[in-house]
């Protein structure tokens, strides 16, 4: 079967889908080779393509489709407003191995959004309508759109679920913040149980979904396909698994802190670039620290964002880790953190 066939098999299946976000930077080929090992999702995104004039899929992001070490379907996601040159690399990125074409509508980055580029076409409805008419006519395998709810408000939601629906889009994907919240609390996993029983084409809930009992609420109430997971899933690369065990309706095995040391270990020997600069290479594990350090507390986020040497790295990382206590992984609450961060 090609990916576009396993991805459309995916959706026709009664399981709950869950997939991995596109995070840029983070879901590389390497990223996604030490999620895949812990289980994984089902189906995985690249980070997005940037589109405009004559621009190429950049190599690197290709390199997740071609050397894909998952055998899973991958998506390749594009952002961007210039429908000639969207057209242009929609039709590139097919004759790579891909599942599906997506198109980001949610980057909340002013230097995006400014451009009327992802999260910034949310002000133009009668843009994305004519992007998505257009991408529709050439993309011959699933054709997936992300989207938050809104640019300012919520309320602009409603206006734009009739957009999608013109388009027979395969998949829709709900970030279910506006582009203004960025990060900021207040999901509105109301407006995503809207939007799944609106929409013909099957609905993805994405948002701050970090545990199995949480998803598993989720999935009842709000009646979506299938769940999509980012930070979770970097904070945790055993929810995939945990969420699947939780809707067996079995237990779940919860990691020690010794587990969590060998996962970060094991984004290291992933991670290294032979000849990178010792501090550099530091530097792209915080990366990933940052959002690991959500989950462990404060001042192990204090500490890390702080040490400069490899020796230092893995200092910090022991006096947090080398335990055998279970650990949920959970972000914590941001008022246990100290205000300096
Ligand atoms: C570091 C980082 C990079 C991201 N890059 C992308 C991207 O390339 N394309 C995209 O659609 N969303 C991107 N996002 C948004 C995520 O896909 C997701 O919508 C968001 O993090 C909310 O899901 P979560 O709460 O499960 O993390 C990014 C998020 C993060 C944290």
């Amino acid at each position: 079967m090609t990916p576009a066939e396993t991805f459309s098999a995916l959706l026709q299946s009664a399981a709950p889908l869950l997939a991995l976000a596109p995070m840029q930077d983070v879901t590389t080929l390497q990223f996604m080779r030490v999620v895949d090992r812990y289980g994984g999702p089902e189906v995985y995104w690249t980070e997005y393509f940037r589109v405009h004039g004559d621009s190429r899929p950049e190599k690197w992001i290709l390199e997740s489709i071609t050397k894909n070490p998952t055998g899973k379907p991958v998506i390749a996601q594009m952002i961007g407003n210039d429908i000639p040159a969207l057209v242009r690399n929609a039709k590139l990125l097919q004759q790579f191995p891909v599942a599906a074409i997506d198109l980001n509508l949610g980057c909340p980055a002013p230097i995006v959004y400014r451009k009327c580029a992802g999260g910034g076409l949310l002000r133009e409805p009668q843009k994305i309508d004519a992007i998505l008419g257009a991408l529709r006519e050439v993309v011959t395998i699933p054709f997936t759109v992300k989207t938050r709810i809104g640019f300012e408000s919520a309320e602009e939601f409603d206006a734009l679920l009739p957009i999608f629906a013109r388009h027979a889009l395969d998949l829709l994907t709900v970030h279910a913040r506006t582009v203004k919240q960025m990060y900021r609390p207040g999901v509105r996993y109301d407006l995503i149980a809207h939007a799944a029983q609106a929409m013909k084409c099957p609905v993805l809930l994405n948002g701050n979904v970090f545990s199995a009992g949480q998803a598993k609420q989720l999935l009842a109430e709000t009646k979506v396909r299938g769940l999509m997971i980012g930070r979770g899933a970097i904070r945790n690369p055993w929810l995939f698994d945990q969420i699947r065990a939780q809707l067996r309706g079995e237990n779940i095995k919860l990691p020690v802190g010794r587990d969590v040391l060998n996962y970060v270990h094991e984004l290291w020997d992933n991670e290294i670039t032979p000849g990178v600069r010792e501090s550099a290479q530091v530097q792209r594990m915080k990366k990933f620290t940052n959002f690991i350090g959500e989950g462990l507390g404060g001042k192990f986020l204090h500490d890390i964002r702080r040490v400069e040497t490899t020796a230092d790295f893995w200092r910090v990382c022991e006096e947090f880790l080398q335990h055998d206590q279970t650990m949920t992984l959970e972000p914590l609450p941001i008022a246990k953190l100290p205000s300096a961060l």
